[in-house]
């Protein structure tokens, strides 16, 4: 009775088994008991209905470009040629061009570093700065790997965001000083969304890419930024985002990039709980791991094995969701679906009964334990036990530093990770240490 089909653009299209596009969603006239949905697709001009159970939306939350023409004055007597970052394909067509890149998001500072291998002089023009991460942390190790663990994310529960925040951006001003290069913005780095680029400060500072405030006006052959200064442009890149929105849904409306959802997950007013958004989220750290628990815990919803709190408790939810992202994030429409990673997937896992248990695992297998709070928060931590448990996910943690570190070697060596490296009597230290702080982690968390 089960069937859930996944969508992916085109005809014939990868990923959706050439199902075609999906024109509309509709619920079934029977919706409220039922919960059944007819599904249109297309495909080589034919269109085929079929009904449903269940319908996962994966349509991805890039779906419409965000091109903001009438915040430039004076680009319809520009001369040169403009286009949005999802547009852009190689730095070929600009070379030896001044271009413009608008926008310090991750596709603005990678797309003006690449251009500046090519284009005779790239400008990259920011409204607001920003600050910018770093992918290869100590001793080349990935950012993630590093930094994205249990232990870090206790620390960050347990201090407050302005002190982590002060940390964080000294660390990322020691490797270039952000007011030094006119990126520096005025909110702290935990509220926007991160930047990551390892080879801006190079291009900055061999004088390939130059750092401009917003663009003011557009003339014919130039632009006027908001310093005063005007530079001669031949082409524009607007790499100002993108927008979601979800033509073949009916009654779905999503007003400046905001759509109630449950967890970001669940419309909160469905008679049956049948429909579910996944990847509609904004996180420092991987999009798919937490994909995958949505999809699992979206499941069990629809078969029935798990139900979902009262219409008023998720709308309260949302509402209050709502507003922590505001407080802490500044006001745009790139911050409306931020989610925090893990904090953001042991929610999900808690739904689930996947979270791994801190204080049983210390007990049982310090060993394990130990991995799990200081290494990696990689996505089998969520198969130890529950739902879905993988008898090979025990393994796969102890063994996930040898595997970063294999693929960095010419050939297979033992050589260790950066957080086995600890020595064993800190080892020894931390592990009464993280009796204690499970302690306390366990009563902070969901
Ligand atoms: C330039 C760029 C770089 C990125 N790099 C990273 C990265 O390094 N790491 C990371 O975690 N994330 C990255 N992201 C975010 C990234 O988009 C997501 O992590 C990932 O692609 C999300 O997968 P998804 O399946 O949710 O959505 P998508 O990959 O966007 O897939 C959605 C699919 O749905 C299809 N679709 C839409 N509408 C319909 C319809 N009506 N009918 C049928 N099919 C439809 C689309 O064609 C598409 O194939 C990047 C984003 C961009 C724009
Ligand atoms: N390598 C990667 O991992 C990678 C690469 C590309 C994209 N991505 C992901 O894809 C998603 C989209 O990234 P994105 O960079 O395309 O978009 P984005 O993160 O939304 O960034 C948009 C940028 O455009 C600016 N902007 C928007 N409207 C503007 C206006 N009217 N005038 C001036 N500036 C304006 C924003 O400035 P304000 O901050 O001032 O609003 C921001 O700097 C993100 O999740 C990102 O992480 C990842």
């Amino acid at each position: 009775r089960f069937r859930v089909r996944a969508g992916a653009r085109g005809a014939g299209g990868s990923g959706n088994g050439g199902h075609g596009v999906v024109c509309r969603v509709s619920k079934r006239p029977d919706f409220a008991s039922s919960g059944q949905w007819e599904v249109v697709t297309e495909s080589q001009g034919k269109q085929e209905a079929a009904v449903f159970d269940a319908v996962l939306v994966c349509s991805g939350h890039h779906t419409d470009a965000h091109l903001p023409l009438g915040s430039f004055p004076g680009l319809e007597k520009f001369e040169g040629c403009y286009l949005h970052s999802r547009d852009y394909k190689s730095p070929q067509p600009f070379m030896e061009k001044q271009v413009v890149v608008v926008g310090v998001g991750n596709s603005g500072i990678d797309i003006a570093v690449e251009l500046s291998h090519a284009a005779k002089q790239v400008f990259l023009s920011t409204r607001h700065g920003s600050w910018v991460l770093h992918r290869v942390a100590e001793s080349g190790y990935p950012f993630d790997f590093c930094y994205i663990s249990r232990f870090m994310q206790l620390l960050q529960n347990l201090l407050p965001l302005s002190i982590i925040s002060f940390f964080l951006e000294r660390k990322l001003n020691a490797r270039f000083d952000h007011t030094l290069y006119g990126l520096k913005p005025k909110h702290r780095v935990l509220h926007q969304h991160l930047t990551i680029n390892d080879d801006l400060p190079n291009r900055i500072i061999s004088g390939r890419v130059r750092v401009k405030p917003n663009i003011q006006e557009f003339m014919e052959t130039s632009a006027i930024f908001e310093d005063g200064t005007r530079e001669d442009v031949d082409a524009v890149v607007f790499a100002t985002g993108y927008s979601f929105s979800f033509p073949f849904l009916e009654g779905f409306k999503v007003v400046e990039n905001q759509i109630p959802l449950y967890k970001f997950m669940f419309p909160p007013d469905l008679e049956k709980p049948t429909l579910a958004f996944i990847g509609f989220v904004q996180p420092l750290g991987a999009i798919m791991p937490i994909s995958e628990l949505q999809c699992r815990w979206a499941t069990r919803v629809f078969k029935g094995l798990q139900g979902l709190p009262p219409p008023t408790d998720m709308l309260a939810e949302i509402t209050q969701t709502k507003q922590r992202m505001a407080e802490r994030y500044v006001k745009s429409q790139r911050h409306t679906i931020q989610v925090d990673y893990i904090p953001y997937m042991d929610e999900l896992a808690c739904q689930l009964g996947v979270k791994p248990n801190l204080l049983t695992l210390f007990l049982t297998d310090p060993k394990l334990a130990m991995e799990v709070a200081f290494g990696p928060c990689t996505p089998y931590q969520y198969r130890l036990r529950g739902p879905g448990a993988w008898p090979g996910a025990r393994e796969a943690i102890l063994t996930q530093q040898q595997r970063v570190v294999r693929a960095l070697q010419p050939q297979a060596s033992g050589h260790p990770a950066c957080s086995s490296a600890v020595p064993h009597i800190l080892t020894v230290l931390f592990s009464i240490g993280m009796i204690a702080a499970t302690l306390i982690y366990v009563s902070l968390s969901p």
